[in-house]
């Protein structure tokens, strides 16, 4: 839900240090902190910033969203829910989550909501794809990998991304993956956590759960029949963008949402010809329409049976963000 413009560079606005007495409490941090520059990502609810800490001139991506619009369109749960996947993420027993976007700080003003994120210096993954038109096998084996395990972390902590696509699939300045925009993430909750009361604007979890459609070509077959969402949904959309990796646009294709949910029920899709056998066989096993089916879908613990797929062999699977990304063209 979130697209990148490249244009122009640098940070304009100027803004006023807050000074704080040594012995106050931490103050919360405010848009004052920051000069905000270039606009990196627009979705519907958001408008992610390019912004730089005046103190430390660090640069962060601030994702900024208008208090009006999410009341307005029945978006507060989404970003609570963002905010809260974004926090179990960067709690302090999962500190190494390096193939997430992590979140340094949240603040309010009266207009607006922020997030400071990591800032991801190549952006997203889908203008490389789209550049070279497909990569090549090693490209396709070493980003297929790290979103694998950036997939195990997540759903081991109970978390469904539910809108994994190579828009939110972003890059960070040595080239590896950082994925983002968990505000259509599902938390599974193993104890149920009270419900908090609701207020004006916002949906039951019972609305969210039947109004939800991630991004067409990447929506999971179950979530259109059944309306139901599993870890294996996310293993679908994998599927998918290694599909896309390979042969340079997404599995399922077509003039409109309709029609390309179409297909997607009844598994319509065709392998361009020359698509690397060993990549077909393991599309072929991720996009099953029975979600229980899908490779890696009974595994406990970690993808072993898709790690273990012999389109990665050899690949170290624990060292990945040590390794040197394979060059892409
Ligand atoms: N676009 C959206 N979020 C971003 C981030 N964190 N870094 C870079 N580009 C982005």
């Amino acid at each position: 839900s979130s697209s990148s413009s490249a244009s122009s560079t640098g940070c304009s606005t100027a803004a006023v240090a807050t000074g704080t007495a040594n012995n106050a409490p931490p103050a919360k941090q405010s848009a004052k902190d920051y000069i905000f520059g270039k606009v990196i990502g627009e979705g519907s609810f958001s408008t992610v910033y390019l912004a730089k800490d005046i103190h430390h001139s660090k640069e962060y991506a601030i994702k900024v969203c208008e208090k009006r619009h999410i009341v307005k369109e029945l978006k507060v749960e989404y970003v609570k829910q963002e905010k809260e996947v974004l926090n179990i993420l960067n709690s302090n027993q999962n500190k190494t989550a390096p193939f997430f976007v992590k979140l340094y700080s949240t603040f309010q003003d009266n207009e607006r909501l922020y997030f400071v994120l990591s800032y991801a210096k190549n952006g997203e993954l889908l203008p490389y794809i789209n550049k070279v038109g497909s990569f090549d096998i090693q490209c396709t084996r070493f980003y297929g990998a790290e979103i694998l395990r950036a997939l195990e972390h997540l759903h081991s902590l109970g978390i469904i991304h539910r809108d994994l696509k190579p828009e939110n699939i972003l890059l960070d300045e040595r080239m590896h993956v950082q994925i983002t925009d968990f505000g259509s993430a599902k938390i599974l909750d193993d104890k149920p956590r009270p419900q908090p009361r609701r207020r004006d604007g916002e949906q039951s979890s019972w609305q969210r759960r039947n109004s939800f459609v991630g991004t067409a070509q990447y929506v999971s077959p179950e979530l259109l029949t059944e309306k139901s969402v599993s870890k294996s949904s996310d293993l679908w959309a994998l599927g998918c963008i290694i599909y896309q990796m390979v042969a340079g646009l997404p599995p399922f294709v077509a003039r409109s949402e309709y029609l390309i949910f179409q297909k997607i029920i009844k598994l319509e899709y065709e392998f361009p010809d020359g698509f690397e056998p060993k990549a077909k066989d393991l599309v072929q096993k991720l996009l099953v329409l029975d979600s229980t089916n899908r490779l890696g879908a009974k595994d406990i613990g970690n993808y072993t049976s898709v790690r273990s797929h012999h389109f990665f062999a050899g690949l170290d699977f624990e060292t990945l963000y040590k390794q040197t990304p394979p060059p892409i063209y």
